[in-house]
Protein backbone atom coordinates (compact mmCIF):
# COMPACT_ATOMS: atom_id res chain seq x y z
CA UNK A 1 0.00 0.00 0.00
CA UNK A 2 1.50 3.12 -0.74
CA UNK A 3 2.31 5.54 2.10
CA UNK A 4 -0.97 8.08 2.73
CA UNK A 5 -0.55 11.36 3.56
CA UNK A 6 -2.97 10.88 6.71
CA UNK A 7 -3.70 13.72 9.39
CA UNK A 8 -1.62 12.92 12.86
CA UNK A 9 -1.77 15.74 14.77
CA UNK A 10 -5.22 16.84 16.42
CA UNK A 11 -4.37 20.40 15.59
CA UNK A 12 -4.94 20.11 12.09
CA UNK A 13 -8.96 19.78 12.80
CA UNK A 14 -8.80 23.33 13.41
CA UNK A 15 -11.12 25.12 13.81
CA UNK A 16 -13.65 23.00 15.83
CA UNK A 17 -16.12 26.18 15.50
CA UNK A 18 -16.44 28.80 12.83
CA UNK A 19 -14.05 31.91 13.75
CA UNK A 20 -17.37 34.27 13.42
CA UNK A 21 -19.38 32.69 15.20
CA UNK A 22 -21.66 36.08 15.64
CA UNK A 23 -22.98 35.96 12.36
CA UNK A 24 -24.50 32.31 13.42
CA UNK A 25 -26.52 33.52 16.13
CA UNK A 26 -30.05 34.66 14.76
CA UNK A 27 -30.24 31.16 13.36
CA UNK A 28 -29.18 29.51 16.40
CA UNK A 29 -31.46 31.21 18.72
CA UNK A 30 -34.35 30.86 16.25
CA UNK A 31 -33.77 27.40 16.38
CA UNK A 32 -33.54 27.59 20.17
CA UNK A 33 -37.09 29.67 20.52
CA UNK A 34 -39.14 27.49 17.30
CA UNK A 35 -38.13 24.00 18.98
CA UNK A 36 -38.99 24.95 22.57
CA UNK A 37 -42.52 26.59 21.38
CA UNK A 38 -43.21 23.21 19.06
CA UNK A 39 -42.96 20.97 22.35
CA UNK A 40 -45.14 23.56 24.01
CA UNK A 41 -48.03 23.05 21.64
CA UNK A 42 -48.79 19.83 22.88
CA UNK A 43 -50.20 17.61 25.59
CA UNK A 44 -47.32 15.89 26.80
CA UNK A 45 -48.44 12.14 26.43
CA UNK A 46 -49.67 13.36 22.84
CA UNK A 47 -46.23 14.97 21.95
CA UNK A 48 -44.69 11.13 23.48
CA UNK A 49 -46.78 9.15 21.12
CA UNK A 50 -46.01 11.56 18.36
CA UNK A 51 -42.13 10.89 19.07
CA UNK A 52 -43.13 7.50 19.27
CA UNK A 53 -44.16 7.21 16.06
CA UNK A 54 -41.39 9.25 15.09
CA UNK A 55 -38.73 7.71 15.73
CA UNK A 56 -38.82 4.64 13.00
CA UNK A 57 -39.44 7.70 10.39
CA UNK A 58 -36.32 8.77 12.04
CA UNK A 59 -34.49 5.47 11.92
CA UNK A 60 -35.54 4.93 8.11
CA UNK A 61 -33.93 8.67 7.12
CA UNK A 62 -30.86 7.68 8.55
CA UNK A 63 -30.73 4.54 6.81
CA UNK A 64 -31.58 5.92 3.80
CA UNK A 65 -28.98 8.44 4.04
CA UNK A 66 -26.68 5.33 4.11
CA UNK A 67 -28.03 3.71 0.99
CA UNK A 68 -30.14 1.22 3.08
CA UNK A 69 -34.02 2.12 1.66
CA UNK A 70 -36.12 -0.04 4.33
CA UNK A 71 -39.63 0.31 3.74
CA UNK A 72 -41.94 2.03 6.18
CA UNK A 73 -44.30 -1.23 5.97
CA UNK A 74 -41.63 -2.93 6.21
CA UNK A 75 -40.14 -1.17 9.25
CA UNK A 76 -43.35 -1.43 10.81
CA UNK A 77 -44.10 -5.09 9.96
CA UNK A 78 -41.04 -5.75 12.08
CA UNK A 79 -42.05 -4.00 15.12
CA UNK A 80 -44.67 -5.96 15.27
CA UNK A 81 -42.20 -9.10 14.63
CA UNK A 82 -43.42 -9.64 11.68
CA UNK A 83 -40.03 -10.35 9.77
CA UNK A 84 -39.67 -10.61 6.08
CA UNK A 85 -39.02 -14.17 4.50
CA UNK A 86 -36.09 -12.77 2.54
CA UNK A 87 -33.10 -12.44 3.91
CA UNK A 88 -31.95 -8.84 2.59
CA UNK A 89 -35.53 -7.72 3.76
CA UNK A 90 -35.29 -9.33 7.00
CA UNK A 91 -31.70 -7.52 7.86
CA UNK A 92 -32.79 -4.26 7.09
CA UNK A 93 -35.74 -4.78 9.06
CA UNK A 94 -33.48 -5.43 12.52
CA UNK A 95 -31.37 -2.63 11.43
CA UNK A 96 -34.42 -0.50 11.50
CA UNK A 97 -34.80 -1.97 14.95
CA UNK A 98 -31.67 -1.24 16.25
CA UNK A 99 -31.48 2.07 15.07
CA UNK A 100 -35.29 2.38 16.77
CA UNK A 101 -33.77 0.78 20.51
CA UNK A 102 -31.01 3.21 20.35
CA UNK A 103 -32.90 6.20 20.08
CA UNK A 104 -35.28 5.45 22.18
CA UNK A 105 -32.72 4.82 24.98
CA UNK A 106 -31.52 8.01 24.40
CA UNK A 107 -34.84 9.91 24.64
CA UNK A 108 -36.30 8.02 27.48
CA UNK A 109 -33.16 8.40 29.45
CA UNK A 110 -32.06 11.84 29.31
CA UNK A 111 -28.95 13.30 30.01
CA UNK A 112 -28.23 15.70 32.41
CA UNK A 113 -27.88 19.66 31.80
CA UNK A 114 -24.08 19.52 30.97
CA UNK A 115 -23.62 15.80 30.15
CA UNK A 116 -21.03 15.47 27.54
CA UNK A 117 -22.09 13.85 24.54
CA UNK A 118 -18.88 14.88 22.55
CA UNK A 119 -16.60 12.07 24.82
CA UNK A 120 -15.57 9.29 23.41
CA UNK A 121 -16.72 6.95 25.86
CA UNK A 122 -20.09 7.96 24.92
CA UNK A 123 -19.21 7.77 21.12
CA UNK A 124 -17.87 4.67 21.58
CA UNK A 125 -21.34 3.55 23.72
CA UNK A 126 -23.72 4.83 20.82
CA UNK A 127 -22.16 3.07 18.35
CA UNK A 128 -22.11 -0.38 20.14
CA UNK A 129 -25.58 -0.43 20.99
CA UNK A 130 -25.86 0.38 17.80
CA UNK A 131 -24.08 -2.37 15.97
CA UNK A 132 -24.19 -5.03 18.50
CA UNK A 133 -27.79 -5.14 17.70
CA UNK A 134 -26.74 -5.67 13.95
CA UNK A 135 -27.08 -8.30 11.54
CA UNK A 136 -23.92 -10.23 10.90
CA UNK A 137 -23.52 -9.35 7.67
CA UNK A 138 -23.23 -5.44 8.57
CA UNK A 139 -20.66 -5.74 10.82
CA UNK A 140 -18.18 -5.82 8.31
CA UNK A 141 -16.47 -3.03 6.35
CA UNK A 142 -14.21 -2.76 3.44
CA UNK A 143 -10.95 -0.79 4.11
CA UNK A 144 -9.43 1.89 2.00
CA UNK A 145 -7.44 -1.66 0.55
CA UNK A 146 -10.65 -2.93 -0.47
CA UNK A 147 -9.90 -6.04 2.31
CA UNK A 148 -13.41 -7.06 4.12
CA UNK A 149 -12.57 -6.27 7.88
CA UNK A 150 -14.75 -7.01 10.76
CA UNK A 151 -16.28 -4.19 12.50
CA UNK A 152 -16.15 -4.60 16.61
CA UNK A 153 -19.03 -2.64 17.73
CA UNK A 154 -17.88 0.48 19.79
CA UNK A 155 -14.22 0.04 18.64
CA UNK A 156 -12.29 2.78 16.84
CA UNK A 157 -10.91 1.47 13.06
CA UNK A 158 -7.53 -0.01 13.23
CA UNK A 159 -7.44 1.23 9.37
CA UNK A 160 -7.34 3.62 7.03
CA UNK A 161 -10.49 5.57 5.49
CA UNK A 162 -11.31 7.12 2.88
CA UNK A 163 -14.71 9.54 2.76
CA UNK A 164 -15.37 10.97 -0.27
CA UNK A 165 -12.24 12.85 -1.57
CA UNK A 166 -10.93 13.11 2.03
CA UNK A 167 -8.71 10.51 3.53
CA UNK A 168 -9.37 10.52 7.76
CA UNK A 169 -7.14 10.78 10.08
CA UNK A 170 -4.93 7.98 10.65
CA UNK A 171 -6.36 5.25 12.70
CA UNK A 172 -2.85 5.13 15.61
CA UNK A 173 -3.72 8.50 16.21
CA UNK A 174 -7.52 8.88 16.82
CA UNK A 175 -7.14 9.12 20.67
CA UNK A 176 -5.50 12.28 20.28
CA UNK A 177 -8.04 13.64 17.95
CA UNK A 178 -11.09 12.55 19.94
CA UNK A 179 -9.62 13.52 23.36
CA UNK A 180 -9.67 17.35 21.58
CA UNK A 181 -12.63 16.86 19.86
CA UNK A 182 -14.12 15.99 24.02
CA UNK A 183 -12.24 18.90 25.85
CA UNK A 184 -13.24 21.42 23.16
CA UNK A 185 -16.93 20.82 23.10
CA UNK A 186 -17.33 20.13 26.52
CA UNK A 187 -20.64 21.93 27.83
CA UNK A 188 -19.23 22.27 31.31
CA UNK A 189 -16.23 23.95 29.78
CA UNK A 190 -15.84 27.62 30.35
CA UNK A 191 -15.31 28.33 27.16
CA UNK A 192 -18.83 27.03 26.08
CA UNK A 193 -20.76 28.85 28.93
CA UNK A 194 -22.75 30.22 25.86
CA UNK A 195 -26.01 28.49 25.24
CA UNK A 196 -25.96 30.09 21.60
CA UNK A 197 -22.11 29.25 21.32
CA UNK A 198 -23.16 25.60 21.59
CA UNK A 199 -26.03 25.12 19.97
CA UNK A 200 -23.63 26.32 17.01
CA UNK A 201 -21.03 23.72 18.38
CA UNK A 202 -23.33 20.78 17.50
CA UNK A 203 -23.81 21.54 14.12
CA UNK A 204 -20.06 22.04 14.05
CA UNK A 205 -19.10 18.78 16.07
CA UNK A 206 -21.64 16.71 13.38
CA UNK A 207 -18.95 17.71 10.65
CA UNK A 208 -15.94 17.34 12.86
CA UNK A 209 -16.82 13.66 13.93
CA UNK A 210 -17.78 13.02 10.10
CA UNK A 211 -14.20 14.05 9.39
CA UNK A 212 -12.28 12.48 11.75
CA UNK A 213 -14.21 9.08 10.72
CA UNK A 214 -13.55 7.00 14.00
CA UNK A 215 -15.02 4.03 12.73
CA UNK A 216 -14.36 1.40 9.74
CA UNK A 217 -18.48 1.85 9.29
CA UNK A 218 -21.50 3.18 10.90
CA UNK A 219 -19.81 6.80 10.98
CA UNK A 220 -23.39 8.41 9.72
CA UNK A 221 -25.51 6.74 11.81
CA UNK A 222 -23.79 7.57 15.21
CA UNK A 223 -23.08 11.33 14.34
CA UNK A 224 -26.70 11.88 13.47
CA UNK A 225 -27.71 10.09 16.76
CA UNK A 226 -24.95 12.05 18.44
CA UNK A 227 -26.68 15.40 17.37
CA UNK A 228 -30.23 13.90 18.68
CA UNK A 229 -28.29 13.34 22.11
CA UNK A 230 -26.42 16.40 21.82
CA UNK A 231 -29.73 18.76 21.43
CA UNK A 232 -31.02 16.67 24.40
CA UNK A 233 -28.68 17.66 26.87
CA UNK A 234 -29.48 21.27 25.75
CA UNK A 235 -33.16 20.98 26.85
CA UNK A 236 -33.86 20.90 22.80
CA UNK A 237 -36.51 18.46 21.26
CA UNK A 238 -36.63 16.43 24.26
CA UNK A 239 -40.15 15.44 23.67
CA UNK A 240 -38.61 13.90 19.90
CA UNK A 241 -41.41 16.25 17.82
CA UNK A 242 -38.95 16.83 14.95
CA UNK A 243 -35.83 14.80 13.26
CA UNK A 244 -32.49 16.68 12.52
CA UNK A 245 -31.89 13.41 9.62
CA UNK A 246 -35.24 14.02 8.21
CA UNK A 247 -33.86 17.29 7.23
CA UNK A 248 -30.54 16.17 6.48
CA UNK A 249 -31.97 12.54 4.51
CA UNK A 250 -34.73 14.74 2.36
CA UNK A 251 -31.49 17.24 1.46
CA UNK A 252 -28.93 14.40 0.89
CA UNK A 253 -26.56 15.99 -1.87
CA UNK A 254 -26.24 19.22 -0.30
CA UNK A 255 -25.42 17.79 3.39
CA UNK A 256 -22.83 15.61 1.36
CA UNK A 257 -21.30 18.26 -0.92
CA UNK A 258 -21.61 20.48 2.76
CA UNK A 259 -19.48 18.04 4.20
CA UNK A 260 -17.14 17.34 1.97
CA UNK A 261 -16.70 21.18 1.32
CA UNK A 262 -16.24 21.54 4.93
CA UNK A 263 -13.43 18.96 4.50
CA UNK A 264 -10.81 21.03 2.14
CA UNK A 265 -8.00 22.66 3.76
CA UNK A 266 -8.13 26.77 3.94
CA UNK A 267 -8.26 28.56 0.53
CA UNK A 268 -5.95 31.70 1.38
CA UNK A 269 -4.95 33.86 4.22
CA UNK A 270 -8.76 34.78 4.61
CA UNK A 271 -10.08 31.60 5.27
CA UNK A 272 -9.51 31.92 9.08
CA UNK A 273 -6.15 30.66 10.67
CA UNK A 274 -6.89 26.69 10.97
CA UNK A 275 -5.52 23.99 8.79
CA UNK A 276 -9.17 23.50 7.71
CA UNK A 277 -11.51 26.19 5.81
CA UNK A 278 -13.47 28.43 8.20
CA UNK A 279 -15.55 29.25 5.47
CA UNK A 280 -16.68 26.36 4.69
CA UNK A 281 -17.39 25.21 8.19
CA UNK A 282 -19.34 28.32 8.57
CA UNK A 283 -21.30 27.39 5.34
CA UNK A 284 -22.09 23.83 6.78
CA UNK A 285 -23.05 25.25 10.36
CA UNK A 286 -25.53 27.66 8.15
CA UNK A 287 -26.97 24.55 6.22
CA UNK A 288 -27.26 22.36 9.03
CA UNK A 289 -28.83 25.11 11.22
CA UNK A 290 -31.42 26.06 8.30
CA UNK A 291 -32.35 22.50 8.02
CA UNK A 292 -33.10 22.08 11.48
CA UNK A 293 -35.01 25.26 11.68
CA UNK A 294 -37.03 24.33 8.53
CA UNK A 295 -38.10 20.75 10.31
CA UNK A 296 -39.36 22.16 13.20
CA UNK A 297 -41.34 24.86 10.98
CA UNK A 298 -42.55 21.48 8.95
CA UNK A 299 -43.61 19.43 12.38
CA UNK A 300 -44.79 22.95 13.58
CA UNK A 301 -47.66 23.58 10.41
CA UNK A 302 -48.43 19.45 10.64
CA UNK A 303 -49.51 19.46 14.55
CA UNK A 304 -51.32 22.73 14.11
CA UNK A 305 -54.60 22.06 15.65
CA UNK A 306 -57.11 23.16 13.04
CA UNK A 307 -55.05 22.22 10.51
CA UNK A 308 -54.89 18.13 12.21
CA UNK A 309 -58.19 17.91 13.03
CA UNK A 310 -59.27 18.43 9.33
CA UNK A 311 -57.27 15.71 8.81
CA UNK A 312 -58.25 13.35 11.76
CA UNK A 313 -61.98 14.14 9.90
CA UNK A 314 -60.19 13.27 6.32
CA UNK A 315 -58.94 9.96 7.11
CA UNK A 316 -61.95 8.81 9.44
CA UNK A 317 -64.44 10.03 6.60
CA UNK A 318 -62.27 7.97 4.38
CA UNK A 319 -61.80 4.69 6.55
CA UNK A 320 -66.34 5.18 6.88
CA UNK A 321 -65.96 5.23 3.18
CA UNK A 322 -64.60 1.90 3.04
CA UNK A 323 -66.62 0.35 5.79
CA UNK A 324 -63.66 0.31 8.21
CA UNK A 325 -64.42 2.62 10.84
CA UNK A 326 -67.62 4.15 12.16
CA UNK A 327 -67.94 8.13 11.62
CA UNK A 328 -68.06 8.48 15.32
CA UNK A 329 -64.59 7.39 15.82
CA UNK A 330 -63.35 10.71 14.72
CA UNK A 331 -64.60 12.16 18.24
CA UNK A 332 -62.78 9.74 19.75
CA UNK A 333 -59.26 10.57 17.56
CA UNK A 334 -59.76 14.25 18.60
CA UNK A 335 -60.17 13.64 22.12
CA UNK A 336 -57.25 11.63 22.49
CA UNK A 337 -55.46 13.61 20.39
CA UNK A 338 -56.15 17.11 22.34
CA UNK A 339 -55.72 15.16 25.89
CA UNK A 340 -53.33 12.62 25.51
CA UNK A 341 -55.44 9.69 26.83
CA UNK A 342 -59.55 9.74 28.04
CA UNK A 343 -60.96 7.46 30.37
CA UNK A 344 -63.02 4.38 29.01
CA UNK A 345 -65.97 6.13 30.14
CA UNK A 346 -65.14 8.96 28.30
CA UNK A 347 -66.07 7.41 24.49
CA UNK A 348 -69.87 7.01 25.40
CA UNK A 349 -69.47 10.73 26.67
CA UNK A 350 -67.85 12.18 23.23
CA UNK A 351 -69.31 9.49 20.76
CA UNK A 352 -72.96 9.66 22.63
CA UNK A 353 -73.19 6.09 22.29
CA UNK A 354 -74.18 3.61 24.60
CA UNK A 355 -71.38 1.50 26.97
CA UNK A 356 -71.60 -1.78 24.31
CA UNK A 357 -70.86 0.43 21.19
CA UNK A 358 -68.60 2.88 22.73
CA UNK A 359 -66.71 -0.56 23.52
CA UNK A 360 -66.63 -1.62 19.48
CA UNK A 361 -65.93 1.71 18.21
CA UNK A 362 -62.68 2.00 20.93
CA UNK A 363 -62.48 -1.92 19.38
CA UNK A 364 -61.57 -0.90 15.87
CA UNK A 365 -59.55 1.97 16.51
CA UNK A 366 -57.27 -0.44 18.91
CA UNK A 367 -57.07 -2.76 15.52
CA UNK A 368 -55.84 -0.04 13.75
CA UNK A 369 -53.38 0.98 16.48
CA UNK A 370 -54.74 4.25 16.80
CA UNK A 371 -55.20 3.66 20.23
CA UNK A 372 -53.21 2.34 22.50
CA UNK A 373 -54.45 0.69 25.96
CA UNK A 374 -52.39 -1.43 28.82
CA UNK A 375 -54.60 -4.55 28.77
CA UNK A 376 -53.24 -5.97 32.31
CA UNK A 377 -55.35 -3.06 33.63
CA UNK A 378 -58.94 -2.68 33.36
CA UNK A 379 -58.91 0.90 34.52
CA UNK A 380 -56.23 1.91 32.14
CA UNK A 381 -57.47 5.01 30.25
CA UNK A 382 -57.45 5.09 25.87
CA UNK A 383 -54.04 6.32 25.18
CA UNK A 384 -53.00 8.04 21.89
CA UNK A 385 -51.70 6.03 19.23
CA UNK A 386 -49.75 6.39 15.60
CA UNK A 387 -49.43 3.70 13.45
CA UNK A 388 -46.89 3.94 10.81
CA UNK A 389 -49.63 2.85 8.19
CA UNK A 390 -51.78 5.79 8.97
CA UNK A 391 -48.94 8.52 7.90
CA UNK A 392 -49.70 9.51 4.78
CA UNK A 393 -53.30 10.69 5.94
CA UNK A 394 -52.67 11.87 9.41
CA UNK A 395 -49.19 12.94 8.57
CA UNK A 396 -48.83 13.89 4.80
CA UNK A 397 -45.11 13.95 3.59
CA UNK A 398 -43.29 12.71 6.75
CA UNK A 399 -41.78 9.60 4.26
CA UNK A 400 -41.33 10.16 0.63
CA UNK A 401 -44.60 10.28 -2.01
CA UNK A 402 -43.58 6.96 -3.39
CA UNK A 403 -43.57 5.08 -0.16
CA UNK A 404 -46.79 6.95 1.14
CA UNK A 405 -48.44 6.00 -2.16
CA UNK A 406 -47.23 2.37 -1.11
CA UNK A 407 -49.06 3.23 1.77
CA UNK A 408 -52.22 4.09 0.83
CA UNK A 409 -52.85 1.33 -1.38
CA UNK A 410 -52.15 -1.21 1.61
CA UNK A 411 -55.26 0.83 3.57
CA UNK A 412 -57.87 -1.84 3.13
N1 LIG B 1 -16.96 14.14 2.47
C1 LIG B 1 -17.37 13.77 3.68
N2 LIG B 1 -16.73 14.22 4.77
C2 LIG B 1 -17.13 13.86 5.99
N3 LIG B 1 -18.14 13.05 6.22
C3 LIG B 1 -18.81 12.57 5.20
C4 LIG B 1 -18.47 12.91 3.87
N4 LIG B 1 -19.34 12.29 3.05
C5 LIG B 1 -20.17 11.58 3.84
N5 LIG B 1 -19.87 11.75 5.14
C6 LIG B 1 -20.53 11.17 6.31
O1 LIG B 1 -20.13 9.83 6.40
C7 LIG B 1 -21.26 8.99 6.52
C8 LIG B 1 -20.95 7.66 5.89
O2 LIG B 1 -19.98 7.04 6.69
P1 LIG B 1 -20.18 5.55 7.21
O3 LIG B 1 -19.09 5.21 8.14
O4 LIG B 1 -20.43 4.66 6.04
O5 LIG B 1 -21.48 5.72 8.09
P2 LIG B 1 -22.84 4.93 7.95
O6 LIG B 1 -22.48 3.49 7.71
O7 LIG B 1 -23.60 5.17 9.18
O8 LIG B 1 -23.48 5.59 6.75
C9 LIG B 1 -22.37 9.77 5.84
O9 LIG B 1 -23.63 9.43 6.37
C10 LIG B 1 -22.03 11.20 6.20
O10 LIG B 1 -22.55 11.53 7.47
MG1 LIG C 1 -21.66 2.89 5.86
Amino acid sequence: MAILEVYRDPSTMEPLLPENIGDLEPMSTQLLEKSHALSASLHPETAKAISTFLRPMNSYYSNLIEGHDTHPIDIEKALKKDFSKDHKNRSLQKEALAHIAVSADLFNKPMNNGFNTYSAKFIKNLHKAFYEKLPKEFQVAINIEGVETPIIPGEFRKCEVQVGKHIAPSWEYLDGFLARYESYYDPNSLSNKSKIRRIIAIASAHHRLAWIHPFSDGNGRVVRLLSDACFLTEGMNTSGLWSMTRGLSRNDASYKTHLSNADLTRWDNYDGRGNLSNKMLKKFCEFYLETAIDQVEYMKKMLDLDAMLKRIHYYTDLMVSKGILKTETRYILEAVFLKGEIPKKEVERVTGKSDKTAKILAESLLNLGLLNVDKTNHLSPYKVNYPISASPLLFPGLYPTGKEMDMMAMLR
